[in-house]
């Protein structure tokens, strides 16, 4: 059996995201996306929301588990057996980094492979950070989550403003 680990920070979930899990659930007999549970990244959503967040988006993929993970990524795939990981690229410029990560985890643990997907052209230009800004403003984020998770961002800002405002 073939499992993959999806890695992230997933602060939150993007339909980019949701298009590499759902490619990447087809290749492999189970994926598992892992959150990252890193408290110095002041995240929007506590990893809590955002695996729940997560698991509610793929609940339809019967082969995608979704869980957190602390510390290196290489335990988490090794504590799950797995021997691929995937990430997903939109352009030249994530390019550095993820070469830099593959090369370093591949370093530390020889057995498992760094699995590229390049991102679907229609999500080439999303990332969770520029969605939550445009939310921050009061944007429109229809385009770059489903619609419960833009909601969510939508509860999460209103309530900050709330805090604010007391
Ligand atoms: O969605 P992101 O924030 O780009 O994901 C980055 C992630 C979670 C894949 C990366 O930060 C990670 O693997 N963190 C865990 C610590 C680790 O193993 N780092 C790599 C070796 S230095």
């Amino acid at each position: 059996m073939k499992t993959a680990i999806y890695p992230g920070s997933f602060d939150p979930v993007t339909l980019g995201h949701y298009d590499i899990i759902e490619r990447s659930s087809k290749i492999f007999d189970k994926l598992i996306v892992g959150v990252l549970n890193n408290s110095a990244k002041s995240p929007l959503f506590s990893v809590e929301e955002r695996v729940n967040m997560l698991k509610d988006v793929t609940s339809h993929f019967p082969n995608v588990e979704v869980q957190s993970f602390a510390g290196l990524l290489i335990d988490f795939v090794r504590s799950n057996d797995a021997n691929v990981i995937v990430r997903g690229l939109r352009a030249i410029t994530d390019f550095e980094y993820e070469l830099q990560l593959a090369q370093m985890n591949r370093v530390i643990a020889p057995e498992i492979d760094t699995l590229f997907l390049t991102t679907n052209l229609k999500y080439a230009y999303l990332s969770s950070s520029m969605a939550k800004e445009v939310a921050m403003y009061g944007g429109d984020i229809s385009s770059f989550l489903s619609p419960e998770i833009a909601e969510k961002v939508r509860e999460k800002y209103a309530a900050q403003a709330g805090q604010r405002s007391e």
